[in-house]
């Protein structure tokens, strides 16, 4: 069985098709409708969409029996989980206190500009989401600035600009 998500207006909101089977495999199976493990169950459907469908969060509150505002508190209330789909590529500048002083904030707005979005947005073709957050754990090779899940110690403006040229040429 598949479904539309997206029952929303923004422009920017592409439409996501549910797999329902692949959802009963993570909720069923996996945790075994256990309602306990339901932010673990959040955990895996954001891995599969990159953030969590309001279908598949109404899934998951039909199946496990709890509120769909609980669900959504529990969204809400931890900054890892996103209601909002993300872009292609997710990359996070980190502005903790070292990458600060070393100048991330200046990288953070040469994005913004570049790409034409405000941190936590994503650009309207879905290929970039930015992200701020703070401290990597790498502040002895700050500043840093990761996409996805790779690292790119002592980053520069030249370095964001690599990264952006070769997106641009996608
Ligand atoms: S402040 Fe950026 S890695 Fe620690």
């Amino acid at each position: 069985m598949s479904g539309t998500a997206c029952q929303c207006q923004e422009i920017e909101c592409a439409e996501v098709e549910i797999d329902y089977t692949l959802l009963d495999k993570i909720i069923r199976d996996d945790y075994g409708g256990n309602r306990e493990a339901m932010i673990m169950m959040m955990q895996a459907i954001q891995r599969v969409y990159r953030f969590l469908p309001e279908a598949a969060v109404k899934y998951l509150s039909q199946v496990i029996e709890v509120p769909l505002t609980k669900i959504y508190e529990v969204a809400t209330f931890y900054a890892s989980f996103s209601l909002e789909p993300k872009g292609k590529y997710i990359l996070s500048v980190c502005t903790g206190t070292a990458c600060h002083l070393r100048g991330s904030g200046g990288m953070v707005e040469h994005i913004s500009k570049r790409m034409g979005i405000a941190p936590g947005k994503t650009t309207a073709d879905m290929k970039l989401t930015l992200e701020t957050v703070n401290c990597v754990g790498a502040c002895a090779v700050a500043p840093v600035v990761v996409v996805d899940e790779k690292y790119y110690p002592k980053a520069d403006i030249a370095t964001l600009n690599d990264f952006m040229d070769r997106l641009d040429a996608e």
